[in-house]
Parts: structure tokens; C-alpha cells; sequence
């Protein structure tokens, strides 16, 4: 599996809302005459399953991911979904649409997955993602900078999160010859959090995986602890105690010739 950590679906779905509504806006601006098959790679635990479902009535909606604890939340609400990994996943037969939210930036080699997932559609097929582009952020970029300090550097030495994206204009030069339409775009979402350390709970979910993987349990507290306090002066609460994270993503929508 390519780099892929451990994944908690009641973590990650802490905040289910904020993290459906790019799916939301992806499916929004997904067309496709009437496909059959419908693909959601890395699916995790399956919330946009019936909204593909809804909104391609008819087509065959199912959903890969490498996660069996995501991928058990995902079948419970009665999609097909199979067990694989991403970058070596192959369809039965050529897919209608292929969609994927925030689950390719998990993967590296861009360069050379892209060309292959549009390899996978049939004629006319449509490939839509969305990635979080938040390398730099605050968010991200402290995990790597507590991760390489005493007394966790030496645990963590090589312990990395998704690796960055490629800009858009890669994605541009990668897809544009071998498509019949290309849409790129950029949101930043403003996230209204709630709780203790949200952030930290947000991390936690997703990015924050890796390093808590590597480390015991037991050094886990103080590593979020140094995680919080680095990230403090960044995401200070509101006058009402909600934080907010700006939280910027890349959308593809590309589609293949007839
Ligand atoms: C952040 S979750 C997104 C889940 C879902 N798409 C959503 O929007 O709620 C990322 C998912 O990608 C899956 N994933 C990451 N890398 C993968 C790989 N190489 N192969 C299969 N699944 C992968 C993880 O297991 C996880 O369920």
C-alpha cells in the first residue's frame, strides 16, 4: 500500500460536514450524459456514495479504499465496495466516472497516476478530484517541524504525511493532451471549529496519522501537547471561542475524448 496510514472513521468523521462539502461542490460541477459505473477511490467511509448515487440514478456506484475500518462504515450503508489500493486498483471494465475526494494526495507520483487513471475511463468518461492543497499551511507545516524536534526526532526521523501536491498548471500540462475538457480550480474553505484544540481534533483525522502512528501511545499526549502550542498563535479562537481554519483545495474535472 502506498503510503497510507491507520484510519479512524469516528476521528475523521469528528467532522464529517466540513469534510463533505468539497465533494458537495465536485459533484456539483460533475457531468456525464449517463454513465454505468461510478467509481469513488479511496472512498474512506463512504459519505459520498449516495450522493454519486443520487445523483446518477442507475449507474453502478461503489467505492475502493485500502481502509477496512473505513471501508466497514462504507458497505454498511449498502454499496459495493472493494478493498485495494489505489495505484494498483485495475476496473473490471473501462469506468464512467471515477471520481476521488481528498484521498489522492496520499499518494505520491502524480506525474505518472494521473495519465493512468484517465487510462482507466471509457470514451466520453470523466475524472473529477479533489485534494487538499495545504502543504504550507500552518496545519501541515508544524507537524514536520514538531516531528523533527527533541524528543521526537529521532522516533520520527522519516516519518512524513501526504506529500505536496503538484501545482495546477502540472495537473494542466499532465491531462490537457489527452482530454476533450479540462476545469481547474482553487477554494479555500473558512472551517468553523468548535471544541478543544479543533485543529489538533482535525489533524488527528487525517494528516496528523502518520506521526501518531510511529509513536507509542504513551508519548502520544505530549507530541499533540508541543502539536497544540505550535499551532496556537496560527488558529487563536474567535470573541465567540470558535477557531477558524482556512483550508485550501485543488478541484480536476477532466473528461476523455468520445
Ligand atoms: C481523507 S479520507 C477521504 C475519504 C472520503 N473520500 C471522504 O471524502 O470522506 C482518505 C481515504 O483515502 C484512502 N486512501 C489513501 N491512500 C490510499 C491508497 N493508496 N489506496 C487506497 N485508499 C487510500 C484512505 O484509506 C482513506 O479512507
Amino acid at each position: 500500500m502506498s503510503s497510507n496510514p491507520s484510519w479512524n472513521p469516528e476521528q475523521y468523521l469528528r467532522f464529517a460536514d466540513e469534510r463533505l462539502r468539497p465533494a458537495i461542490d465536485l459533484i456539483g460541477r460533475l457531468a456525464h450524459p449517463g454513465p454505468r459505473v461510478v467509481v469513488d477511490l479511496g472512498c474512506g467511509a463512504g459519505n459520498a456514495l449516495p450522493l454519486l448515487a443520487a445523483r446518477f440514478p442507475g449507474a453502478r456506484v461503489m467505492g475502493v479504499d485500502g481502509s477496512a475500518a473505513m471501508l466497514a462504515k462504507a458497505g454498511a450503508a449498502g454499496f459495493p465496495t472493494q478493498q485495494a489500493d489505489i495505484a494498483t486498483w485495475r476496473p473490471e471494465a473501462p469506468v464512467d466516472v471515477l471520481f476521488s475526494n481528498a484521498a489522492l494526495h496520499w499518494l505520491p507520483g502524480h506525474e505518472a497516476l494521473f495519465p493512468h487513471l484517465l487510462g482507466l475511463l471509457a470514451p466520453g468518461g470523466v475524472l473529477a478530484v479533489q485534494m487538499p492543497a495545504m502543504h504550507a499551511a500552518p496545519l501541515r507545516a508544524l507537524q514536520d517541524r514538531v516531528a523533527a524536534t527533541a524528543p521526537w526526532a529521532a522516533r520520527l526521523a522519516g516519518i512524513r504525511s501526504a506529500p505536496p501536491i503538484l501545482e495546477p498548471g502540472a495537473y494542466y500540462d499532465l491531462l490537457r493532451p489527452h482530454v476533450a475538457a479540462l476545469d481547474l480550480w482553487l477554494t479555500e474553505y473558512v472551517h468553523v471549529l468548535h471544541g478543544e484544540n479543533p485543529v489538533v481534533q482535525w489533524a488527528m483525522g487525517t494528516s496528523l496519522r502518520p506521526y501518531l502512528d510511529a509513536l507509542p501511545e504513551t508519548e502520544r499526549p505530549a507530541f499533540l501537547a508541543a502539536y497544540a502550542e505550535a499551532l496556537a498563535p496560527h488558529y487563536r479562537p474567535q470573541t465567540d471561542g470558535s477557531v477558524l481554519l482556512p483550508f485550501r483545495r485543488l478541484f480536476v474535472l477532466a473528461t476523455r475524448p468520445n
